[in-house]
């Protein structure tokens, strides 16, 4: 099924197939922080987030978000549609955590009167700089129609996992989200839907269940993923 390497990423590789249109993803149990300074592996990560990602991605459809999600292969592999990936990362904010604060000097888990769409450069070598949208057109990484559809597409994966997850008892914080175009030109969600990409926080303890656990030496990763696991596919 899968034939030579098209990407290695962070967290997962991606491989072409015999069918030029489809990809398989490989989850990988490396994680790393900080643009891959700080660097680990973490048992059975690659396998939760697939599961997760798996998931998730069938109901977002269901929802009206189109995405790169096929099928579930195996522990760590997913069958997905090949995409270019647009080089713009989407955070989607519901609440001020990690960078944001930083930048505005805001204290974590300040409420935020509406979500905020931000968008960010992906490179590894700059950091993954802010940037807005004007700087995206202006150097030809998206047109003007699909930043639109892409804010759109954000916010309505927002608006369809914060209930979600609030079912589960989890407070979605903030996540970070990925595009490609399909051959045809279609704009899908790409990448995956972790705890490598949301904050997750209990919503009766706050305890974080999510990446924040290894770039801010918490411990208890392996935990928390299982955790999330456990309340993604919960059916409450
Ligand atoms: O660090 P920052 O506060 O900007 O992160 C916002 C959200 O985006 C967090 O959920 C984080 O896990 C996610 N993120 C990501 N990949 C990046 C940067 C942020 O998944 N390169």
């Amino acid at each position: 099924m899968k034939l030579e390497q098209r990407y290695e990423g962070k967290a997962k590789r991606v491989y072409a197939t015999a069918d030029p249109h489809e990809y398989v993803v490989e989850y990988k149990d490396d994680a790393t922080a900080f643009n891959g300074v700080k660097k680990a592996q973490v048992a059975g990560k690659g396998e939760i987030n697939n599961a997760i990602t798996a998931h998730l991605y069938p109901l977002l459809e269901r929802a009206g978000i189109p995405t790169h999600f096929l099928e579930r292969l195996s522990d760590r592999e997913q069958r997905v549609r090949a995409v270019e990936i647009i080089p713009v990362e989407v955070i989607v904010r519901n609440v001020a955590a990690g960078s944001f604060c930083k930048r505005l000097g805001l204290e974590e888990g300040t409420e935020l009167a509406r979500p905020v769409v931000e968008y960010c450069y992906k490179s590894d070598a700059l950091g993954d700089p802010l940037i807005n949208t004007d700087t995206a057109v202006a150097l030809g990484w998206a047109t003007e129609e699909e930043l639109t559809r892409i804010r759109e597409l954000a916010l309505k994966v927002r608006d369809f996992l914060t209930p979600y997850f609030e079912a589960r008892g989890i407070r979605l914080i903030d996540f970070k989200l990925e595009f490609g175009r399909t051959h045809d030109g279609q704009v899908v969600l790409a990448d995956e839907i972790s705890p490598d990409t949301c904050r997750f926080w209990d919503a009766a303890t706050g305890e974080k269940l999510d990446k924040d656990r290894f770039r801010r030496d918490l411990g208890g990763v392996e935990d928390a993923y299982a955790e999330m696991l456990r309340r993604v596919t919960a059916l409450a």
